[in-house]
């Protein structure tokens, strides 16, 4: 089959705050939309799910459309329908999957309700071609952070270790806002960071050298707390570049370390980073520097591909149309905590 044959695929997304659509044939990005309700959220800390869910409703049929029109193709040219199913919040993923059948059903094509999580792995093909099997996955999110023992995308994910507390990307927008940083954390302290230097305060390691792919990072968080009220306490002007750097460093210390030792321990040579963290500048840098030190290939997507977006759901969807996977039905539901071991939503 040649790559013109292979099945163009609308995928859609709206786990979050980010209605993306992108248009997918096989690896090959065809076009894209993204329109974020962030900046609804930036007063409130955090994203109201009761907004997004109206933002997204607002923003599906204008995403689409621009989607098309960058892709340069029209709705009758779409082969296949993919939709992350979860997991997300409640009412913004009901607003996807809804939107998604409707699609469907009038263009009588077949809908598939994929997993967030493992569309931030599949997107990585659109950018480097299709992934060795098998590949170790470091997904670093907001809502999640996982090492996956990746075989095969659309029927083989292994999940090796999770955090047992706070997303690395919940624990950048918390530490952003205790220095006082705008909403979301990871930009701005990425920033403040590189005026910084690391050495100045050394901040603990959650679950260092545990012999788990575990992750934790409220310890990190509270010690981040301590030091900023200590500082209050004695009347000391915060350094934030300094405690950016320092926090920054312990966050991508343990988890470039943690996905090392996995594709070590599992004789696996590629290693692939993905989530909106995955646009840190720090953890690609010793990311790299690791990966180059152990004879282990990184791939990473590019920021715009690793925070959330539609083209990472056309990517799995394709991988799971040609995996040969049956299509969800009609009344597929949501599922707020859908596991990252199930690429495909029944
Ligand atoms: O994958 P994503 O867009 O949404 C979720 O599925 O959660 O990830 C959003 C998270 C936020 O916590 C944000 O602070 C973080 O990714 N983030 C970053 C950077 N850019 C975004 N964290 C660290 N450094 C960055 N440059
Ligand atoms: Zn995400």
């Amino acid at each position: 089959m040649s790559d013109h044959d292979l099945p163009l695929v609308l995928g859609i997304e709206t786990s979050c705050d980010e209605t993306g659509v992108g248009i997918v044939r096989g690896c090959e990005l065809l076009g894209e939309s993204v329109a974020s309700s962030v900046d609804q959220h930036v007063r409130f800390g955090g994203v109201v799910p009761e907004v997004a869910s109206r933002a997204h409703l607002e923003a599906m049929t204008p995403t689409v459309r621009r989607a098309l029109d960058s892709a340069g193709v029209g709705l009758a040219d779409i082969d296949a329908v993919a939709v992350t199913a979860g997991p997300g919040l409640a009412g913004a993923l009901l607003v996807g999957v809804s939107a998604a059948k409707a699609y469907a059903m009038a263009l009588d094509k077949p809908l598939y309700g994929v997993n967030h999580l493992v569309g931030h792995v599949a997107v990585d093909q659109l950018e480097h071609g299709p992934l060795p099997k098998p590949a170790i996955a470091l997904l670093v999110s907001g809502g999640h952070t996982s090492l996956l023992l990746v075989n095969d995308l659309a029927t083989d994910v292994v999940s090796l270790g999770d955090t047992v507390d706070d997303a690395a990307g919940e624990a950048y927008d918390k530490v952003a806002r205790l220095l006082e940083l705008p909403y979301p954390g990871g930009p701005p302290i990425d920033r403040a960071a590189q005026q910084g230097d690391p050495k100045t305060i050394r901040f603990p390691r959650g679950k260092w050298g545990d012999g788990t792919y575990d992750f934790s990072f409220s310890g990190l968080k509270t010690a981040v707390a301590r030091h900023v009220e200590d500082a209050d306490r004695r009347g000391e002007p915060l350094v934030v570049a300094d405690i950016a750097a320092a926090f920054q460093e312990a966050v991508v210390d343990v988890l470039t370390r943690k996905a090392v030792d996995a594709c070590v321990e599992y004789g696996v040579s590629t290693l692939v980073i993905s989530g909106g963290v995955a646009a840190n500048s720090a953890l690609r840098t010793l990311a790299g520097q690791r990966c180059r030190e152990a004879g282990i290939t990184l791939r990473v997507p590019r920021p715009r591909l690793c925070t959330d977006n539609g083209a990472m759901i056309a990517a799995l969807g394709a991988e799971v149309v040609a995996a040969g996977l049956p299509p969800s039905s009609l009344d597929l539901a949501t599922d707020t905590s859908l596991p990252v071991e199930s690429p495909l939503a029944r």
